[in-house]
């Protein structure tokens, strides 16, 4: 690994590299107007036969549903997320109707197509000068029961945002973690023709 792990090895926008995951946050407000330009731009992402499968529900701190968002996520990530400025769930519906189709029949790329809506809300985010912090780690029967999300409907992950805080506010074991991360060579990841990766 080089001196700095976040250098791209082919010429792309910094904006990719200037995006990542931090766990220490101010615990500052963030407005409405403000989380959904987030959502906004996940709203544009592509999905197949533009089905736009993606649900986002959010709680921003300070307000009712706060406490109650916060409830939803495992221990280890509420203890740093508690001072995030907006707890967002992203779910996805599992059917579709095809176009010329009068009945729903399964979405097959759903999650394909949500996963990139995320991208664009933590892209969107970062270039606003926020940022985003996804989590598998919340209690998904708990979260269905909790925000009424009806059958028909994946669960996919949490995400915290807010804005950058001091990571001398964290527990000594996660400041060492709080740098942006490495990525392995796109050599490992990406082959002409057959696969070989
Ligand atoms: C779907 C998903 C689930 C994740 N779950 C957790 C989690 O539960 N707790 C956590 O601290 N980080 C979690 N992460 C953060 C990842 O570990 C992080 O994005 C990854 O190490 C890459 O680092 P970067 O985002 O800073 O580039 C998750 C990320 C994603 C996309």
């Amino acid at each position: 690994m080089s001196a700095n792990p976040r250098v791209a090895d082919y010429a792309i926008n910094d904006q990719f590299i200037q995006r990542w995951s931090p766990r220490a946050f101010t615990a500052e407000p963030i407005s409405e107007e403000t989380l959904l330009s987030f959502l906004e731009a996940a709203r544009w992402a592509p999905s197949a036969y533009n089905s736009q499968p993606w649900r986002f529900l959010y709680a921003r701190r300070d307000t009712p549903n706060w406490e109650r968002y916060l409830g939803l996520l495992n221990e280890f990530n509420r203890s740093w997320a508690q001072h995030a400025s907006a707890l967002v769930i992203i779910a996805s519906k599992t059917t579709f109707t095809a176009p010329g189709a009068s009945e729903e029949t399964p979405a097959l790329w759903h999650t394909f197509d949500t996963g990139s809506a995320w991208g664009h809300l933590a892209l969107q985010a970062s270039l606003s000068g926020w940022y985003t912090h996804g989590m598998a780690g919340f209690d998904q029967a708990l979260t269905r029961k909790e925000l009424k999300i009806p059958e028909g409907y994946d669960l996919h992950a949490a995400v915290a945002i807010g804005k950058l805080g001091d990571k001398a506010s964290l527990a000594e074991g996660l400041q060492a973690r709080e740098v942006p991360s490495p990525r392995r060579p796109l050599s490992e990841l990406a082959a002409e023709g057959d696969f070989n990766l």
